[in-house]
């Protein structure tokens, strides 16, 4: 088998036979395949797609590039969440406590932020003290003793994403729907959860702009996750506007702490709550439900023991950005859109996310939302707070929010985007 005879069967539009998949995941990851013969097949299969079979085996095929985890020791079900990413999506960090509360455990495998979409990781790193990498037996400690586990996937799960990613973000190559299902399985699939629920964003701050394309992305996901024994549904959310009222790391946090203290913005807390209850139901617990769990404390609990678990301090100040500038409304009425993609880029300049992926992130800076679509605003209100270290990129964040958000006359209909706007099992 050689490469030049998979990348032009592809390229001629013909599909993959398994030797020539089995042949070409397992090459690439022991370097036989070089970067820019993987490149050229990613982009084949971004151009002219895969059927079903192809994704399936080319996912089982990254799976065996690396180990497999095994949580059948622990006396709970497991059930993970995976968000195919957002602005201001800080939900995986009152929701994996929040189910672990209501008695389910929460194996969560996260990532850095993305370009404009934010990373889980990098929020919690904004608590003094917490660690993202855990060994495995340190892992499965956490788990057993809080019930969940936030932490960033080892060097031995699915080597071959790992090296297919960083080669497709390079290359043009992310939004393949092919490549992105088996991607985000191959890894949920690896980690060993018994049931997945996948939070598919749909919108302008999203990689899947259209609601067809995010339908056809959630399918072939729940399609590789059954498939593989692993009891997958999808909520299909909406991206057009960001999550909450805050986009940034110690920004995120903050905003989770009010969720988990029986508070938080409206959005973040029918989300998160949505999102609980689907985990639940996938694990098959029926117990306490998780609206209950965020009043009562018990899912605050669980987040304090969770953060400490991992070296974090629950009570630490979280850090602030040294300088603020205040974005205000250049008009009176209804604020009828404030985009996702604007906010993210915005905050991302700002310091929130990297330009290299070596880069560092900034806990601090971020975007702080005033007021969301739907609300009524008066010229010169304040509608977002930015918030960096270093004031030079506020000229550039500025540059992003341009043409970023729309009022309309008072009394003009608007009809709010509802958050669930689709449902695939
Ligand atoms: N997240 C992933 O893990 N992989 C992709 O391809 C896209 C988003």
């Amino acid at each position: 088998m050689d490469a030049i005879s998979v990348i032009r069967a592809k390229r001629d539009k013909n599909e993959l036979t398994d030797a020539q998949i089995d042949w070409v995941i397992d090459a690439y990851t022991r370097g036989e395949v070089a970067d820019e013969q993987m490149s050229a097949l990613a982009m084949a299969i971004l151009l002219n797609g895969m059927n079903l079979r192809e994704i399936s085996r080319w996912t089982e095929a990254m799976i065996r590039s690396g180990e497999r985890m095994d949580f059948s020791s622990l006396p709970l079900p497991t059930t993970d969440k995976h968000s195919t990413g957002g602005v201001g999506d800080k939900i995986t960090l009152p929701l994996a406590p929040l189910v672990a509360a209501c008695g389910a455990a929460v194996p969560q495998l996260s990532g850095r932020g993305l370009g404009h979409t934010g990373g889980t990781l990098d929020k919690l790193e904004s608590i003094p003290g917490w660690r993202a990498l855990l060994s495995n037996e340190e892992m499965l400690a956490v788990l057993r003793d809080t019930g969940a586990v936030i932490c960033a996937a080892g060097d031995g799960l699915a080597p071959a994403d790992k090296k297919l990613y960083a080669l497709r973000d390079v290359t043009g190559t992310v939004e393949a729907i092919p490549l992105i299902a088996s991607s985000i399985m191959s890894k949920k699939i690896a980690e060993g959860t018994g049931a997945l629920v996948l939070d598919v964003k749909v919108g302008t701050g999203a990689f899947m702009k259209n609601l067809a394309d995010a339908q056809e992305l959630a399918r072939t996901m729940v399609g590789l996750g059954k498939a593989a024994g692993v009891n997958t549904v999808a909520l299909l959310t909406d991206m057009s506007t960001p999550l909450g009222l805050t986009a940034g790391n110690a920004l995120e946090v903050r905003e989770s702490v009010e969720v988990l203290a029986g508070g938080g913005p409206a959005d973040v807390v029918e989300l998160t709550v949505a999102l609980a209850r689907e985990m639940l139901a996938a694990a098959g617990v029926h117990g306490k439900d998780p609206a209950d769990a965020l009043k009562d404390g018990s899912a605050m609990d669980h987040w304090r023991r969770m953060i400490a678990a991992q070296g974090g301090d629950p009570d630490a100040e979280l850090p602030v950005a040294r300088e603020r500038q205040v974005v205000t409304a250049d008009a009176s009425g209804v604020l009828t859109s404030l985009d996702a993609y604007a906010v993210g880029v915005a905050a991302w300049r700002l310091g929130a996310g990297r330009a290299r992926k070596e880069d560092p992130v900034q806990a601090g800076a971020g975007v702080e939302i005033h007021a969301k679509p739907g609300d009524k605003v008066t010229a010169g209100q304040p509608l977002l707070t930015l918030h960096t270290d270093t004031p030079e990129r506020f000229e550039y964040a500025l540059e992003a929010l341009a043409g970023g958000w729309a009022v309309a006359e008072e009394g003009t209909p608007f009809t709010p985007t509802p958050i669930i706007l689709d449902r695939i099992g």
